[in-house]
């Protein structure tokens, strides 16, 4: 898909920071291992990187005031698996996340709109996200936002550490819809 200039928002936390939601750059990436509880996805987070400079996987990272990388989002528009993204009118949402301090102020439903209003703008008509079966909150936060869980999703993938070392995940999950228009 052919590369845009994404657009960029900003969020103020209620009596907190004014937080900036911007295009992933390559210095990032460390800032995304969150001192190093994510070193694990290291190589996985450079490969969407990779992926994002032909637009395919867009990534958003959360900036506070002191410039430190305190959330992120991914998009992918274009994926090997169409059922999920298929340029046209799917996309599909993942590795949503904020630091604990930024949670429960609004700024990850900021994030969703602004995402949303963005897959619109570019004619997308479904976003998917899969939420873990054990994240009742993530769960509950989606469906306020209109998303619906239309069925389940074993949940299992590989993904090589920051060592090289094959890593396998089982984490069964909802898989959800949203329709977007
Ligand atoms: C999931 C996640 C990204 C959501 O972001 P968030 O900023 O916490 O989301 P919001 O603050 O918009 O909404 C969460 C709750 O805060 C409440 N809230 C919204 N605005 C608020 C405000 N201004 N002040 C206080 N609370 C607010 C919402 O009502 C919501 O309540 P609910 O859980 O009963 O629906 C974040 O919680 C997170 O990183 N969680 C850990 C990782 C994770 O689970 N990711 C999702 C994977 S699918």
């Amino acid at each position: 898909m052919s590369t845009q200039i994404l657009p960029e928002t900003t969020y103020q936390i209620p009596e907190g920071d004014l937080v900036r939601v911007r295009p992933v750059r390559e210095e990032d990436l460390l800032g995304m291992e969150w001192d190093g509880e994510f070193a694990h996805f290291r190589r996985l987070y450079k490969q969407h990187f990779q992926n994002s400079r032909s637009g395919n996987t867009l990534i958003w990272v959360v900036e506070s005031e002191d410039g430190e990388i305190v959330g992120q989002v991914f998009l992918s528009l274009l994926s090997s698996q169409s059922e999920l993204a298929d340029g046209i009118h799917r996309a599909y949402l993942f590795s949503f996340r904020l630091k604990p301090d930024y949670r429960n102020h609004g700024l990850g439903s900021h994030m969703l709109d602004f995402v949303e209003s963005y897959l619109v703008r570019r004619g997308f008509d479904t976003l998917r996200i899969n939420v873990a079966r054990d994240n009742g909150q993530a769960r509950r936060m989606y469906e306020r936002h209109g998303y619906r869980v239309i069925g389940p999703e074993e949940g299992r993938w590989r993904y090589q550490d920051q060592f090289g070392q094959w890593q396998s995940v089982h984490e069964p999950a909802w898989r959800m819809l949203k329709k977007l228009k």
